[in-house]
């Protein structure tokens, strides 16, 4: 479904420039669900970045769906890190946004709306504006908004890191739910080892700046997990375990992001 090969992007800094990610080759197949850890600054955002078409490689390609990425899609969401909110809407208005700028019909996209809002816990929310809404809370109005059109390719950029430990391990139970009962294919980049063991078929590790594959580690733990009851599992534990080590090898502290 997407597919890397030797990707590379650099950016124009003050001096010199700025090697972001370095000859990526990745291929993610369809309704597959991987997650992306590195350290701050290796260039997963700008991974995303490339594969949702807001940016273009400076050198390799990439393709969706067996063609080249020439811009943003209509079935390809991404979450970005700020959920970026539009403030005079209403929580239940910016998850119909995409509804509106597709000119789909409106009333059942506000009762899809309605549903997810009321699956990550936003029941009682629907008719607040952003400002009355946690952090956490915007996060979670901006996870249904990427996923209102029910995109084929599911982006999202550390998608719960505002969120406090209990909620975090909601929102994945709930993210996992919802890609079980309908697997879109999924990049979830995350500074958290232990919710990529929980939610991917494979974690990617990426090497500190310029971001090289370093490891791609395939998780064979069966589904549903829970980062509560799956932590005791010596087969998670053996997967976290080892992830810690492969970022520590190369210099790295295992602190991410
Ligand atoms: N638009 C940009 N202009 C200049 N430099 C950028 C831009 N986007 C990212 N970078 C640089 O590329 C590197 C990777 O950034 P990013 O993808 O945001 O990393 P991460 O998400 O892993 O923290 C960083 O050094 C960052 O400063
Ligand atoms: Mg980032």
């Amino acid at each position: 479904m997407i597919a890397l090969t030797r990707v590379s992007r650099t950016f124009p800094a003050r001096t010199e420039t700025v090697a972001a990610l370095h000859e990526i080759d990745l291929t993610v197949a369809e309704g597959e669900f991987v997650a992306v850890i590195g350290r701050s600054g290796c260039g997963k955002s700008t991974l995303l970045r490339l594969i949702a078409g807001l940016l273009e490689p400076t050198s390799g390609t990439i393709t969706v769906d067996g063609g080249p990425v020439r811009g943003p899609r209509r079935d390809v969401a991404l979450m970005q890190q700020q959920p970026a909110l539009l403030p005079w809407r209403t929580a239940l208005g910016n998850v119909l946004l995409p509804v509106e700028i597709a000119r789909l019909p409106r009333a059942e996209g506000a009762d899809r709306a309605r549903e997810l809002l009321d699956a990550v816990g936003l029941a009682g929310f629907h008719h607040r504006h952003p400002y009355e809404l946690s952090g956490g809370m915007q996060q979670r109005v901006a996870l249904c908004r990427a996923l209102i059109q029910q995109p084929r390719v599911l982006l999202m950029d550390e998608p719960f890191s505002a969120l406090d430990a209990l909620t975090r391990e909601d929102m994945a139970a709930q993210l996992q739910a919802l890609h079980l009962a309908r697997p879109a294919t999924t990049v979830f980049v995350t500074h958290s080892i232990q919710e990529a063991v929980l939610l991917a078929d494979r974690v990617v590790v990426l090497s500190p700046r310029p971001g090289r594959v370093r490891e791609v580690l395939a998780v064979d733990i069966p589904r549903p997990r829970s980062l509560g009851r799956s932590a005791a599992l010596p087969a998670v534990a053996e997967c976290v375990a080892h992830l810690h080590d492969v970022l520590a090898k190369a210099g790295d502290d295992g602190r991410l992001s």
